[in-house]
């Protein structure tokens, strides 16, 4: 069972406990409190504009909350902006992936964060050789590392996002919508390399439309609607109708219908 990672997990990685926002009178987030252990996936879920991805973008330092707080490793967090939350190891896979698409691999993944020679200028032979030692541990059959991104697959885009977190030393990663738009194959892909990231501890915040990736790729899911958690569930106690019945109904199953 999955659980007994929870129960022998201790602490978690994240905690979020009862956060809000608001964008003028939308209650984009509305008391909502979810939790990450290492080596966990958790599937958040929920219709267009429920609140997932601003509900992450707190955690990722995109977003202040109103209230709420967020505990890292059982401390409290101070996340104000998007370094703050690199500080705390939490690296961000945006919904549209954030890479340049005329730069190749390399300089994709050390983007903003160039490797330079001891007199200053950028290291491109080293940051090609550090992409080529990361890219093989994460998905060895990649070679595309001297074109520019975009004439990589939507898998491969994923990867090299995926290796530009890993790289950077990511415990919490937050995955939004990993495999919107890719094919069977590349799905495939992206699972694999999901699964290596819980073999190495990381935990990862999946958000995904996809009740199937969720199942197939999630420990636990939490289901939100119109800002609000439903609730929070073990993928090996639900099936895909109760999960549907989450999202549309927002009732847990057991629960009784309006
Ligand atoms: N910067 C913003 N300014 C104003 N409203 C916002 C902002 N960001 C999000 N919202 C609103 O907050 C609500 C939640 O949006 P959010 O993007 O979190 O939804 P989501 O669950 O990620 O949806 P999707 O599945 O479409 O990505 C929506 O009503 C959205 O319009
Ligand atoms: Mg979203």
């Amino acid at each position: 069972m999955t659980s007994t990672k929870r129960t022998n997990g201790g602490t978690p990685l994240v905690e979020m406990r009862d956060m809000c926002i608001a964008f003028g009178g939308v209650h984009a987030v509305d008391h909502v409190s979810v939790d990450l252990y290492p080596g966990e996936v958790v599937g958040l879920l929920g219709h267009n504009g429920a609140g997932k991805s601003t509900l992450i973008k707190m955690l990722s330092g995109a977003y202040q909350a109103d209230s709420g707080e967020i505990l890292i490793n059982g401390e409290k967090a101070d996340i104000q902006n998007p370094r703050d939350a690199r500080s705390y190891n939490i690296e961000t896979i945006y919904q549209t992936l954030a890479l340049a698409d005329n730069l190749d691999a390399a300089s994709n993944l050390f983007l903003g964060r160039e490797l330079v020679t001891p007199l200053g200028f950028v290291d491109e032979d080293a940051m090609e050789a550090e992409s080529r030692k990361i890219m093989a541990r994460l998905n060895p059959n990649f070679q595309k590392f001297a074109e520019p991104v975009s004439a990589l697959s939507g898998g491969q885009r994923q990867s090299v996002a995926i290796a530009r977190a890993v790289y950077f030393d990511a415990r919490i990663l937050i995955m939004d919508e990993p495999t919107a738009a890719l094919g069977p194959h590349e799905t495939q892909m992206v699972s694999e390399l999901i699964q290596q990231l819980k073999a190495e501890g990381i935990g990862i915040f999946l958000i995904s439309h996809d009740i199937h990736d969720v199942l197939e790729l999630c420990d636990r899911a939490s289901v939100m609607k119109n800002g609000k958690l439903v609730g929070t569930v073990d993928v090996d106690d639900v099936t895909d109708d109760d999960l549907l019945s989450m999202i549309i109904l927002g009732k847990k199953p057991g629960e009784a219908a309006a």
